[in-house]
């Protein structure tokens, strides 16, 4: 086991000398420190991960020790998040993947496997909701969206990473759900409806994957400060409305959320599977 750690580490090393155009971090990469932190070593896939939560995930996981693969829509967002982290020393390199886009999903895997040799982590962020408005309003091409990039991208995704998930013999996927599949937010019933769905998909596959040593948590956040809520944090009545239903008295950020991520990773969390935890400050309703 020792010697296969070793020969991954040093096989990693020599890609870096062989590719230096490889969009990591040589700084942290080759630092004697970096071997002692909890997720040294391994290779985390993070969808959704140039902005918010996905990037603070990113940023700590990281930091943590691991290297990184950033993704999103934008290839702008991809470069810019890449270079912020970069600057920090860590560890990161980007592709641009619409987790809906088959072709995208392929090539985030191709990428990671090219640059990294292997997969540990996979933590599923993208999630949208292009509809507000009645649930038996929203039309086929909505839900079809919805359902398309919040519930069957990760599953499909991860489809995907399995044989190399399998291969790192301590696979850990993190989906993102959302308080609002407990308590709907009304007017958007088909994004509830697909938080709910990931809390499913979380306990089917930690059962299917836990014989292959994979373990499939879901982070559930509450309201968290970033450009996705804006529109509700900056509603008034949305504002009484968290702090009845959910109890919570404030916003959170991005980064109270990454913890919980990194410690779902780690060897820490190694009894730790089919679990939804939820990240919303005081939540008496949940
Ligand atoms: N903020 C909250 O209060 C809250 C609460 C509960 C759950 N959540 C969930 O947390 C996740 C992240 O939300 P956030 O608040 O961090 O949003 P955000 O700040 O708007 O960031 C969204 C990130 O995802 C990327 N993205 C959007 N659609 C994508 C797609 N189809 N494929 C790949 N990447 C995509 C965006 O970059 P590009 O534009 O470049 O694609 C960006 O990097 C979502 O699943 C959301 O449902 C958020």
């Amino acid at each position: 086991q020792t010697e296969t750690t070793m020969l991954r580490f040093l096989t990693r090393n020599w890609r870096n000398l062989l590719f230096p155009v490889v969009s990591f971090s040589m700084r942290s990469a080759s630092s004697g420190t970096k071997d002692r932190l909890k997720l040294a070593n391994k290779v985390a896939v993070i969808t959704g991960s140039t902005n918010g939560i996905g990037f603070a995930i990113a940023r700590r996981l990281a930091q943590d020790g691991a290297h990184v693969v950033v993704s999103s829509r934008k290839q702008q967002n991809v470069d810019q998040a890449v270079a912020m982290l970069q600057r920090e020393g860590l560890s990161v390199m980007g592709t641009v993947c619409q987790v809906g886009k088959e072709e995208d999903r392929e090539q985030l895997v191709a990428k990671a496997l090219e640059h990294c040799g292997s997969v540990d982590f996979l933590v599923c962020v993208a999630g949208v909701n292009p509809f507000v408005g009645s649930t038996l309003e929203t039309s086929e091409q909505v839900w079809d969206k919805i359902l398309g990039v919040n519930v069957k991208a990760p599953a499909l995704l991860l489809s995907q990473l399995l044989p190399h998930l399998e291969k790192s013999g301590q696979g850990s996927v993190v989906l993102v759900s959302s308080v609002a599949a407990y308590i709907p937010v009304s007017n958007l019933g088909a994004y509830n409806v697909s938080k709910t769905a990931l809390l499913g998909l979380t306990k089917t596959l930690s059962m299917e994957l836990a014989p292959k040593n994979i373990r499939v948590n879901c982070l559930v956040p509450g309201v968290i400060n970033t450009k996705f809520s804006q529109v509700l944090i900056k509603d008034t009545d949305f504002g009484d409305h968290v702090k009845r239903l959910y109890g919570a008295q404030r916003v959170g950020r991005p980064e109270e959320c990454a913890g919980l991520v990194s410690f779902l990773c780690s060897p820490d969390a190694s009894y730790i599977t089919g679990e939804n935890i939820v990240v919303a400050g005081f939540s008496p309703h949940l």
